[in-house]
């Protein structure tokens, strides 16, 4: 199963699923690419430094979403990896139907909450604020509805009342680190539902 990975930050995430290919832990998953909005965004070193293909690419001039030519050109470039998936680790950018549709159901993000709760922007934020007992991360398909695709898996976090934010930040990012390679893997073997979020 060929991956692409997109991010926008420091590529913990990523670097869990390359360790874990690294480690023979992916199942049948091979990292192929990895892409980013963001010219000096640490996951690109970081790919490289596991050999991997890093480029950045120009999303165009909006913060949060592509300009309608640099979707397209994203999709071209992605679809020369001829991907079997494509995973957002930290890729803080809002995907539209240019992209949805090139490779409908087969894009999969990852989420700081337990979603439906607390999608959108710090996932983990909103929890803390909330005050809620129990958080955690979330794998789910990308559909055109922000953070509202099918659930693939979820892990569960409890919050102490000993915890900081930036605890709580690392336990859920300790969380996601196990998450999703393990997600990835079972994908590799059984395929992905994309309507159901479950193995087919
Ligand atoms: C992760 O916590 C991920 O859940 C979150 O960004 C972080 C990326 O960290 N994603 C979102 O909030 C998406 N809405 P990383 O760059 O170290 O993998």
């Amino acid at each position: 199963m060929r991956v692409v990975i997109l991010g926008s930050g420091r590529g913990s995430n990523a670097e869990a699923l390359l360790r874990a290919e690294r480690e023979g832990r992916l199942g049948r998953a091979h990292v192929v690419a990895v892409f980013s909005d963001r010219p000096e965004a640490r996951i690109l070193e970081l790919a490289r430094s596991f050999g991997k293909r890093a480029e950045f690419l120009d999303p165009g001039p909006f913060k949060s979403k592509f300009s309608p030519e640099r979707e397209a050109a994203w999709v071209e470039a992605i679809r020369a990896e001829q991907p079997d998936l494509v995973v957002l680790a930290g890729f803080m950018r809002v995907i539209k139907e240019t992209m949805l549709n090139a490779f409908a159901g087969r894009i999969i993000n990852l989420h700081p909450s337990l979603l439906p709760s607390f999608p959108g922007l710090d996932g983990i934020g909103q929890a803390w604020r909330r005050g809620v007992k129990i958080t955690g991360c979330t794998v789910h398909v990308v559909t055109a509805e922000v953070d509202g695709g099918p659930i693939l898996d979820q892990a569960a976090v409890r919050i102490e009342t000993s915890d900081t934010l930036d605890a709580l930040a690392q336990k859920i990012h300790a969380a996601e680190h196990a998450l999703l390679p393990a997600v990835v893997a079972r994908l590799s073997i059984e395929g992905l539902n994309s309507e159901t979020g479950h193995a087919r």
